[in-house]
């Protein structure tokens, strides 16, 4: 498996911060300090703040993305946002899976394959995130549960459509506890992912698919995360709402 075949994407999950006028601003602050970056960088934020971000983005290195999409065209769903909408506002990142839509708003398997099919359907870019609870880490089924997530969100997704997606695997006790895996540990587990994706599709697909760690990636901890042969990246929480320290993290991704 070779790193050098992958670009890094390092993508900022904004989760529910800032207004419109604020996302300027730190979209403006974070503009010089990435732009000469070796590495997709992506912004996702909440949906109103979407029209300030991609406008503050205009013309720079900086992708906008969301946190999230339903998956139908549209309907009585009050309070959802479609695939469709987004990609009509210039959205073509999204975010699926997150655990804090999986454990506050009863996102499923399910769902998350559903709202993965809709983003793709739109012609959007996924990062599709994965990860196990602390209870199933200590009971060793850390990658059963990760694959069972992984592959029920990929079925029916082609060897073609799966260019545009990104795993994002996010150990639930590691995301805004400060406690993150150890360089091993995110190692470990991006690497059964990608072996996984070689198994599903095959070697070369899984050669070229970008998985991102993330849960408290930070300034301090990038290099030796971003290091690691099997992390592509990160998807990255606290630290994406401060510009030195998402910059930071952008530096450790463009080595
Ligand atoms: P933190 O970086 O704040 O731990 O959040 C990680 C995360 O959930 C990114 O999606």
């Amino acid at each position: 498996m070779n790193k050098s075949l992958r670009k890094a994407v390092i993508a900022g999950n904004w989760k529910m911060n800032k207004t419109p006028a604020e996302t300027t601003a730190l979209i403006n602050e974070i503009k010089p300090l990435v732009a000469d970056a070796d590495c997709d960088v992506v912004c996702c934020v909440p949906y109103v703040d979407l029209f300030a971000a991609l406008e503050a983005a205009k013309g720079s290195n900086i992708k906008i993305g969301a946190e999230n999409c339903h998956w139908a065209k549209s309907g009585a769903f009050t309070g959802e946002v479609s695939a469709e909408m987004l990609k009509a506002c210039g959205v073509d990142i999204v975010i699926t899976g997150h655990s804090e839509r999986r454990t506050y708003f009863g996102d499923t398997d399910v769902t998350v394959h559903d709202r993965t099919r809709a983003a793709l359907d739109n012609g959007m870019t996924v990062i599709l995130c994965v990860g196990e609870y602390l209870e199933q880490r200590e009971q060793n089924i850390t990658m059963e549960v990760v694959s069972s997530q992984v592959k029920i969100a990929l079925a029916g997704v082609s060897k073609e459509e799966l260019d545009r997606i990104i795993i994002a695997y996010e150990p639930v006790w590691a995301i805004g506890t400060g406690k993150t895996a150890t360089a091993d540990q995110a190692e470990e587990v991006c690497k059964a992912i990608r072996e996984l994706i070689a198994e599903l599709y095959d070697k070369e697909a899984a050669d070229k698919f970008v998985v991102q760690y993330g849960g408290s990636m930070n300034a301090k901890n990038a290099d030796e995360l971003l290091g690691k042969e099997d992390v592509d990246g990160g998807l990255i929480g606290g630290a994406s709402l401060k510009a030195p320290d998402f910059a930071a993290i952008v530096k450790a991704a463009s080595k």
